[in-house]
């Protein structure tokens, strides 16, 4: 089996192989996926897919539901995920099907039909043809549904998946629904119920553990020199969540704190350095910031961003480096004092938390200069 990307998750794909190769021997299965937001819901299902052979001819229709502010179109996830496979070389022998098991969903992708008069159809008829198509599509070829985000969906696509999950059906079909926790009652109910007639597999995503973060530093960046407790301070800083390590790492590469040497990934700052501030008072500070600055006429009230990640950790450049000193300024928010500095142009942006509370600084720039 070809290596994916992934960081961990061995196990839940290992499980996605073994529902595929239930499906495979002809009893559908449902797969429902959940975790946080960026826990690597779809970067699991792009790797499960990456890591089926492509001589199975496994059909893929993939589709997502949105976040929108107005009425969502019914069963907009499933439009674009059959409109996908009927344009795929794979699954353009699927559009025959279509014509005739669900001429409604036919006419609503234009993309597929020259023909097409997109017109709305009422949804309880795109139901019941939704249905017979997938039953004829999957009779005929092993089917692969993945439906995405689902803690957005429409009602209809919820009818949809509830009678996929009814028990009682040999059809080759593999369908997986990812949504992050809470996704709200209906869909609540629709898992419980397949849990209890045992026709789906649920699999909870996890943040990762510091074991993890390790593996992902041992991936991403290959070969590393890095010390060992980073991968605890990394964790300990975005709570293991993969998309906030992601994210953090790559800020670290753009302000030089890892950088290749040699050919050879380093740490360039003594990890001693890092103050690692719980993102509650990092937001207290940069509140107590905001205040002060507002007060302090020489200063405008800064935009001050936090890294999703919580805590931004930027080392400030040695003043040998950079020929520059900056001027601290002191001012007081409440019975708090603050010391701090200001460097570069631009509009603030950026708070540097630097070797302890006791100060932070604020900055409008990366590379120092001189500002009146
Ligand atoms: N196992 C992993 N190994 C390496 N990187 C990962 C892993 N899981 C997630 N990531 C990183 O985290 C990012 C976010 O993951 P992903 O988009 O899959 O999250 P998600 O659970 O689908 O989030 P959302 O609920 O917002 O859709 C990925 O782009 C990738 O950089
Ligand atoms: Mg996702």
């Amino acid at each position: 089996m070809p290596q994916t990307g992934l960081a961990g998750r061995r196990e839940a794909l290992d499980r996605l192989h073994d529902g595929l190769r239930r499906v495979r021997e002809g009893t559908r299965q449902t797969v429902f996926l959940s975790g946080a937001a960026g826990t690597g819901k779809t970067a699991l299902v792009s790797a499960f897919l990456s890591e089926i052979p492509s001589e199975t001819g496994i059909a893929v229709a993939r589709g997502e539901c949105l976040e929108l502010s107005q009425a969502v179109e019914p069963f907009l996830p499933l439009l674009e995920a059959f409109g996908r496979l009927c344009r795929d070389a794979n699954g353009r022998r699927f559009v025959p099907l279509f014509e005739r098991y669900a001429p409604t969903w036919l006419a609503q992708m234009p993309s597929v039909l020259q023909t097409a008069e997109p017109g709305a159809a009422a949804p309880s008829r795109m139901l019941r043809e939704s249905i017979e198509a997938v039953e004829a599509l999957s009779a005929e070829s092993c089917l692969l549904i993945v439906l995405e985000d689902l803690q957005w969906s429409d009602p209809a696509t919820l009818d949809f998946i509830a009678a996929m999950t009814r028990p009682g059906s040999l059809s080759q079909l593999l369908l997986i629904c990812s949504h992050r926790p809470g996704a709200g009652g209906r869909l609540e109910r629709i898992v419980q119920q397949a849990a209890e007639h045992r026709t789906c597999i649920e699999l909870k995503l996890d943040a990762f553990n510091c074991r993890e973060v390790a593996g992902y530093l041992d991936r991403r960046f290959a070969p590393h020199a890095f010390p060992v407790a980073l991968a605890d301070t990394l964790q300990h800083m975005t709570e293991g969540n993969p998309r906030q390590v992601a994210d953090l790492v790559e800020e670290w590469i753009q302000h030089g704190v890892l950088a290749m040497a040699e050919g050879v990934w380093r740490l360039t700052t003594p990890l001693a350095q890092f103050h690692v501030m719980p993102r509650i008072e990092m937001e207290t500070a940069v509140a107590e910031v905001r205040a002060a600055a507002i007060g302090a006429p020489a200063f405008r009230a800064p935009e001050i961003r936090l890294a999703p990640a919580g805590p931004v950790l930027i080392p400030p450049r040695p003043i040998e480096e950079t020929g520059w000193k900056p001027e601290t300024h002191y001012t007081r928010s409440g019975d708090v004092n603050i010391a701090y500095q200001v460097v570069g142009e631009g509009p603030f942006d950026l708070v540097f938390v630097m070797g302890g509370y006791h100060m932070l600084s604020i900055s409008g720039g990366i590379r120092p200069s001189r500002r009146s």
